[in-house]
């Protein structure tokens, strides 16, 4: 079974295919306006240490672990650790990936029905209400909710059907560069706009001050939630990786390439949101409120629009690849049967498990579970409960497992793999904690 494994078949593949994971509605959402509104530039130099300590070196552990085990994220640990309990790991991570893509993949239905409805002249108001009130008869609609939802998950299904190298490699390869561009493109018109400089101080201005434990705690949370670690999706994408691949040095590139995607999005976004002098917004508000209303201040403005859900159904679509992947490959495997059966039987579930996170905005939105509604507990339950916890594992396991000692001594004794160990053996798995303990409430 093994000996047939697929493979990403070139570098530029591998790093296409885990900057595709990384880069998602992160990076355009959340990233720029949590970095503005958390003092700029002060904010950025926390985000990269957090990163560093938090992000890398748990990317670097979970691909060395695929790339030793080389099978699906429950097998890899078995392979790696027989006769230990650690393959619960894979379970935690299976789990999170499913409770993800029950709310992302209705998030990026939404950005994927904006780009029509942008390019047909449908958000051309410059309104804000006006935007929003668009927004919500998408998201009131339970049939165009839940079509849309399903439309993304058959189309990335569509790629994760072809394997490793044929669908995944193949596409993010010609989807990152797309990203880039289109990204730098936006980012020329805003800049030039009149009155650009206050949103680039807005991003980029040091406000020492505003540091403070709470806003330590969110970049702590964001460089875990950007690095896509913790559930799985770099143990997978590990196990496709050659023997010669640099695994630190392709995920300090990840890394690099993430902030710069991040960054950018911020430079297409603020200079034009000030410049007409729109109120700051992130998550839903500024995606689908806000973004519309700027764009349609300009001339030719619906373009933009369309350019920029192009871009943002880009960053969700490498992102659910690699969600996706992860049960994927595990029940073909476990099952020993072809991908052609195992993506429909993934797709159906999780089809039914994310209709009620589709339908919360719109029918179900009084329908709450521990009093939130289906959208926030599946975001609430994986970011802050079932990814810092395997997190937490995969930390132990690297640096206190003989097992996961091994793992690491494979990519040899540089000083990169040295830090990794001390990392998990110290600071990182602490570091999480105090995130896991701020997501429920203790501290
Ligand atoms: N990193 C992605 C983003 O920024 C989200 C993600 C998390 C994707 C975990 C895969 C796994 O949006």
């Amino acid at each position: 079974m093994a000996a047939a494994r697929d493979h990403f078949s070139s570098r530029l593949g591998v790093l296409a295919a885990t900057l595709g994971s990384a880069v998602g509605l992160g990076n355009i959402w959340k990233f720029p306006a949590l970095v503005g509104q958390n003092g700029g530039a002060s904010f950025l130099l926390v985000y990269i240490l957090a990163t560093l300590c938090i992000g890398l070196p748990l990317m670097i552990a979970e691909l060395a672990i695929g790339r030793a085990g080389r099978r699906n994220v429950v097998d890899v640990f078995r392979t790696v650790a027989p006769r230990s309990g650690w393959w619960l790991i894979g379970m935690g991570a299976i789990l999170s990936c499913i409770v993800i893509l029950g709310f992302y993949s209705d998030v990026a239905g939404w950005v994927f029905a904006y780009i029509f409805k942008s390019a047909l002249g449908g958000t051309a108001s410059a309104d804000p209400q006006t935007a929003w009130h668009t927004f919500n008869q998408l998201t009131g609609d339970p049939l165009a909710s839940l079509g849309w939802q399903w439309a993304v998950l058959i189309l990335t299904g569509a790629i994760i059907m072809r394997g490793a190298s044929k669908g995944i490699e193949k596409v993010t390869r010609v989807l990152m560069p797309l990203l880039f561009l289109l990204l730098v493109g936006i980012c020329l018109r805003s800049l030039t706009l009149p009155g650009a400089g206050e949103g680039l101080r807005f991003l980029f201005m040091p406000q020492w001050d505003r540091i403070s434990g709470e806003v330590i705690l969110t970049a702590m949370g964001l460089a875990f939630f950007k690095m896509s670690v913790g559930m799985g999706c770099m143990l997978i994408y590990g196990s496709y990786f050659k023997e010669e691949v640099n695994i630190p040095a392709t995920a300090l590139r990840v890394m690099v390439c993430d902030l710069l995607v991040s960054l950018l999005a911020g430079m297409a976004i603020f200079p034009a949101v000030f410049s007409f002098d729109f109120e700051v917004t992130q998550g839903p508000a500024l995606l689908f409120m806000t973004i519309p209303a700027v764009f349609a201040s300009l001339p030719g403005g619906h373009l933009l629009a369309t350019v920029f859900f192009v871009l943002s159904g880009i960053a969700a679509t490498g992102a659910i690849l690699s969600l996706l992947e992860v049960p994927v490959s595990c029940l073909a495997e476990r099952l020993s049967c072809s991908r052609a059966k195992a993506v429909p039987a993934v797709l159906a579930g999780l089809m039914l498990l994310g209709a009620p996170a589709a339908l919360s905005l719109g029918i179900w939105k009084d329908v709450q579970v521990c009093g939130m509604t289906f959208f926030d507990l599946y975001d609430a339950l994986s970011s802050m409960l079932l990814m810092p916890v395997c997190g937490i594992a995969t930390c132990l396991f690297v640096g206190y497992s003989a097992a996961g000692g091994q793992v690491l001594a494979r990519l040899g004794n540089g000083r990169a793999p040295r830090a990794v160990l001390f990392l998990c053996r110290t600071a990182t798995p602490l570091l999480i904690l105090l995130v896991l303990l701020h997501g429920l409430g203790l501290i």
